[in-house]
């Protein structure tokens, strides 16, 4: 293709940005759009096709992370590249950003991809873990944090946030979402979305999110990475559609697509998805990015023979830009030379890729304010890191405390550190760290001592190893337990157990943990059990044997000072947990929003859905968390009785701190339609509020329950709300609960 006529006009009109790039870029405003359609005109295929290409960088040997290699460096200068991910860095990104503006012929800025998913050099708690925190503000602030300093290094883009709905926790990933709920997860999802991209994605220390993976990827069959997905279009857009919904609403700039089939169309090429779905009913404007390589993934997948065949599939379906496969650059433009993709549509995906560049501003600053001095005071700031100790505490799980053990009292003369994660510099960062050094982490004996004056008398015994069988360690643990006035042991998984590519088939704490717990419990000393691990993990022994047990998952570079807070009272726990604990790895798929069925398990009668071998409950319910503080509820009011469906119940209770310490309660609504055109949930979050109480100090907690969030799909798979009697309960977590009543009213 020959050189358009039209190029002095868009150099004049790049150049002209700036003067009027004042108050924000939305997507799709005039002035943008106006950009666009000339930019696009100016284009040739091949160039276009560039902008759709997202690729890794080859070279590895600069200091300030990888740079583009010799022949990228070509590429970017012939418009070929759109984009590079796992490029970090001032110094590397100036250098590329500079090719692409001032090499290359219509001068269009790359964007610079990055996993940032829980922090970028300030490691922040895994998103599970935040997600226990069920503070929405918090992981806001905490995605801000991310932002900023990603932003200070040159990166404009995260593949986050990641909002797959897991059920099942054998799959590694569930470490990177937040956990088993629709509701919660859209609100850690929107709140997220808010932090990475701010009012104005534009504006300084914002970064575009990027949403995803689209659609059910946590679905995968028995919790293996990258498998099969086969849910209901019902249990689809009830459950695993949500979280997605959410983030898009909040105005994500793009999403990615899931390496998962969903019944037997793979998401890369799934057009009802991409296309019906996220344009249509959603309204998205972004562009869609493929997953790691998924385009060509699909020739095993088997829906299409070859790379020219999954890449007009997946372009053709809506996924816009293509990582790291590299068929897009290969094969796109021949593709619509032969008319199997239409210009149209090639039009289109540029059209969507641009215009998340200019809602960035790159446009108009293609450095984004990143430069080294400003890596140099943003990263780990010391306010970064309080943000980051505050997250840590407030994502911290209370799961038991018999006796009172905890608080224990910095007056205490010794205490025994125990434990394979009791002093690790490294597993506490957790999976998908970015730029997370083991240096910079407080371990948590490094917390314990700094909490304690002096005096105390700190023994430290690692026992084992997280995943090793030698038992030489154990007798050390041992001596240092009866020597001290109580144990904290420190246990779980290491950071690489959970992530991608990190399902496990045993929930069971590895190793030979359990055995060095049993141990150090039979010493007799007070004993409490740190967990640090990305998943929900089998601990129904300790739980029978253990006073006091955290669930404290990777907590990142404040690890050691948060669980020492905690632990000495400094602050009183109240995380809850967003996913279902079971007692072993055989009730997985559990959780607790699961339908009644015919025969709802009772454990004494034989003919009901239950195993004959355990209870049917879960070790620990979803939402469950305790505190230092006692949370009694009472005085339920459901008003009015009846309502229609534009009407709205307002749901009160009382909640009264019986307890003798201040403390924090998240106080938890579920409803039930006890009848339906079709089976409901057993129960189902509608709301909650985190409210601080003083001892003895009682408030009215009120929840508008407006009609609007009975919606459910009829029969039809209409989105209905339907009359009838409703049941919601108020309580402390989806178990212990009051009750009450309501109904919806015919028209
Ligand atoms: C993961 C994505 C990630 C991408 C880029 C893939 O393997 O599934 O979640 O964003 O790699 O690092």
């Amino acid at each position: 293709m020959t050189r358009p006529v039209l190029l002095p006009a868009v150099s004049i009109l790049v150049l002209a940005l700036p003067l009027f790039a004042r108050g924000g870029h939305p997507p799709g405003d005039a002035r943008g759009e106006k950009m666009i359609d000339s930019l696009v005109r100016a284009m040739t295929i091949e160039e276009k096709v560039g902008q759709l290409v997202l690729c890794t960088p080859l070279r590895d040997d600069s200091l300030a992370g990888p740079s583009v290699s010799a022949e990228q460096a070509r590429l970017i200068a012939r418009g070929r590249i759109g984009g590079i991910l796992n490029i970090r860095g001032a110094r590397a990104t100036h250098e590329a950003q500079k090719i692409a503006v001032e090499e290359s012929r219509l001068k269009i800025p790359l964007l610079f991809g990055l996993d940032v998913i829980h922090g970028y050099r300030t490691t922040f708690p895994i998103p599970l873990a935040e997600a226990s925190s069920w503070d929405t503000a918090m992981v806001e602030q905490d995605a801000r944090v991310a932002a900023a300093e990603a932003a200070a290094s040159g990166v404009n883009w995260t593949f986050a946030p990641m909002v797959d709905i897991a059920r099942d926790p054998r799959w590694g990933r569930i470490a990177e979402g937040s956990g088993e709920d629709p509701l919660l997860g859209s609100l850690m999802a929107a709140a997220r979305v808010r932090g990475f991209q701010g009012r104005d994605p534009a504006s300084d220390g914002s970064i575009a999110a990027c949403v995803k993976h689209f659609a059910a990827y946590g679905g995968a069959e028995g919790g293996r990475d990258y498998n099969t997905v086969d849910i209901s279009e019902r249990t689809l857009r009830e459950v695993y559609l949500l979280p997605y919904k959410a983030a898009v609403d909040a105005g994500a700039l793009t999403v990615m697509t899931s390496f998962n089939e969903i019944a037997g169309v793979p998401s890369t090429g799934n057009q009802a998805l991409l296309t019906g779905i996220l344009r249509t009913e959603w309204g998205f404007r972004g562009f869609v990015v493929s997953d790691w390589t998924a385009v060509t993934e699909m020739i095993a997948h088997g829906v299409a023979r070859d790379t020219p065949g999954v890449a007009a599939l997946a372009f053709n379906a809506g996924t816009d830009q293509d990582m790291e496969s590299g068929a897009y650059g290969l094969f796109l433009s021949r593709l619509v030379r032969e008319g199997k993709v239409t210009a149209a549509r090639l039009d289109e995906g540029v059209r969507r890729v641009l215009r998340v560049k200019y809602a960035l501003g790159l446009f108009d600053n293609p450095y984004r304010h990143s430069s080294e001095e400003r890596e140099h005071s943003t990263l780990l700031s010391p306010d970064h890191v309080a943000r980051a100790r505050d997250a840590g505490r407030k994502s911290i799980v209370l799961l038991k405390n018999s006796g009172g053990v905890l608080p224990l009292s910095k007056k205490i003369g010794s205490i025994a550190v125990i434990g394979p994660l009791a002093d690790d510099r490294g597993d506490p960062l957790g999976p998908w760290d970015a730029l997370g050094r083991p240096q910079d982490v407080v371990t948590l004996l490094e917390g314990i001592r700094s909490a304690l004056p002096p005096s105390a008398h700190v023994l430290y015994a690692q026992g084992c190893t997280i995943e090793g069988n030698g038992t030489g360690g154990i007798a050390a643990a041992l001596e240092a337990a009866k020597n001290a006035d109580a144990v904290v042991l420190a246990v779980g998984e290491s950071s690489a157990m959970s992530g991608e590519a990190a399902s496990r088939s045993s929930l069971d704490i590895p190793g030979i943990q359990d055995a060095l717990i049993e141990a150090v419990a039979g010493t007799g000393k007070p004993v409490v059990l740190v967990l640090m691990n990305g998943r929900p993990l089998s601990i129904a022994w300790a739980e029978a044997h253990i006073p006091a047990i955290l669930e404290t998952w990777f907590l990142g570079v404040q690890t050691g000072n948060a669980v020492a807070d905690v632990l000495f009272g400094d602050c009183n726990p109240s995380g809850k947990l967003p996913v279902t604990f079971p007692r072993t790895v055989g009730q997985v798929p559990f959780y607790y929003n699961h339908k009644n069925t015919g025969r709802p398990a009772v454990d004494t009668a034989r003919f009901t859905s239950r195993y004959r071998d355990l209870p049917s409950s879960p070790l620990f319910p979803f939402g469950f968390g305790l505190s230092y503080a006692a949370f009694d509820y009472s005085d339920l009011t459901v008003t009015p009785g009846t309502i229609d469906s534009a009407g709205t119940v307002t749901v009160a209770i009382r909640v009264k701190n019986t307890g003798a310490r201040a403390g924090e309660e998240i106080v938890q609504l579920y409803v039930r339609q006890d009848v339906g055109s079709v089976t409901r949930p057993v129960r189902e979050l509608k709301g909650f509020r985190k409210i601080m109480l003083a001892p003895g100090e009682s408030r009215q907690v009120e929840f508008p329950l407006p009609g609007r969030d009975l919606l459910m799909y009829d029969a039809a798979m209409r989105r209905v709300v339907e009359p009838g009697r409703f049941t919601v309960y108020v309580g402390t977590n989806s178990r212990d609960v009051t009750e009450g009543h309501f109904t919806v009213r015919r028209k």
